[in-house]
């Protein structure tokens, strides 16, 4: 017979941040939580991320999804700055803003009409122009033709951030079960419904009345688990020594983007890649990344690399995250399918849930993202 674990009132599946952050908020508000992650912590989609926080840069309209994104990256300071308080490290979280460059007249009138709808809605962006931008950021391509400064888009060292939240959570009492593989959700019948048991891992049997899937592209592959389509996008990053004088903001064009991290590299990304569960580099995809760091930065071509890498991104057939009940399992719970934006919305993702987990409503309307939009 399986061995059976039951000492938990929630299992969160998936140690990213998503589902760490979601472990530690239900555990301050006094479940006992275990997580069950298939690797180590953070090392998927949580390790690969850039960290920007950055509603505005990547948004593509007004939208309840941008009003969620700006609402999460509201949160941060306080996310930040409780994890500090906890367990005293600092996740680099930095505030110098984020610009996005025009190097051809497509990317002009992309440009214009972001500041147009963006300034419309009453969101806080700049223009700067070329001599104002150079002033701020020497080493960008001398022929840039201006940008949009965004200075509320932040960004967090994310391998920096999942090692907080995992402290955090531990401290919290949260128990973490890593290298078991979730192979199943358990689903026990009452009445006519549906209800959540446990979730089968590695042959054991866990038993608990809440289930949270936070298990990133892995989310569809779990048995049992109602539809919602989940596929992994995959994203290659370099990262080389910055330059001098160093790269200080986060840079966008509308093909790539440039990060840099206070312990003095700086990041390029990334690929969009359908490639299935193919985690890894290739020499295309590694070349289109520096193509696109050298249009926005030409000395990008002297910096020594100092790692290349690949995640997984989770998405949707919609793009959307996928973050509520599901409806036909009861005390099951999605949070799952965040996209390009895991680290952004991982604190308002955990509020989210565990106000869903202990019966408080939600402080944003879920309707847009709840999984049954997804399912047929
Ligand atoms: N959010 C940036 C990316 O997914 O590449």
């Amino acid at each position: 017979m399986a061995e059976r674990v039951c000492d938990s009132d929630l299992l969160v599946i998936g140690g990213g941040l998503i589902g760490c952050a979601i472990a530690w908020e239900a555990a301050q508000r006094g479940l006992r939580v275990t997580v069950i992650e298939r690797d180590e912590v953070g090392g998927g989609a949580t390790y690969a991320a850039g960290g920007m926080l950055a509603p505005l840069a990547e948004a593509d309209g007004e939208s309840p999804f941008l009003r969620s994104c700006c609402r999460s990256a509201e949160l941060y300071p306080g996310f930040v700055a409780k994890l500090r308080d906890t367990v005293g490290l600092d996740v680099e979280y930095r505030t110098e803003g984020t610009i996005f460059v025009s190097l051809n007249e497509t990317d002009d009138e992309e440009l214009e009409s972001r500041f147009r709808w963006q300034r419309d809605c009453g969101m806080n962006i700049e223009r700067l122009s070329r001599a104002n931008l150079l002033g701020l950021e020497p080493s960008l391509n001398p022929e840039v033709r201006w940008a949009l400064l965004f200075p509320n888009d932040h960004q967090v060292n994310n391998r920096r951030l999942i090692k907080a939240v995992y402290a955090a959570a531990c401290s919290a009492g949260v128990e973490f079960r890593t290298n078991t593989n979730a192979e199943r959700l358990l689903i026990r019948k009452d009445g006519g419904h549906q209800v959540i048991r446990g979730v089968q891992a590695d042959g054991k049997v866990f038993e608990a009345e809440k289930v949270v899937i936070a298990a990133g592209s892995w989310s569809s592959r779990i048995a049992e688990t109602p539809e919602t389509g989940i596929v992994p996008i995959r994203g290659q990053m370099v990262a080389v020594r910055n330059a001098v004088p160093p790269v200080r903001h986060t840079i966008y064009s509308r093909r790539g983007y440039l990060v840099p991290r206070l312990d003095g590299r700086l990041i390029a990304g990334s690929t969009t890649e359908n490639a299935g569960f193919e985690c890894l580099n290739t020499a295309g995809g590694i070349s289109t990344v520096i193509t696109n760091a050298l249009e926005i930065m030409p000395g990008f071509a002297n910096q020594p690399i100092v790692e290349t890498w690949a995640g997984l991104r989770p998405r949707a057939a919609d793009h959307l995250p996928v973050i509520g009940p599901d409806a036909s399992i009861r005390g099951l719970i999605h949070a799952t399918g965040h996209y390009r934006n895991g680290i952004l919305l991982a604190p308002l993702t955990a509020l989210v849930v565990a106000d869903l987990l202990t019966g408080s409503s939600p402080e944003i309307d879920l309707t847009p993202f709840l999984p049954s939009r997804l399912m047929i």
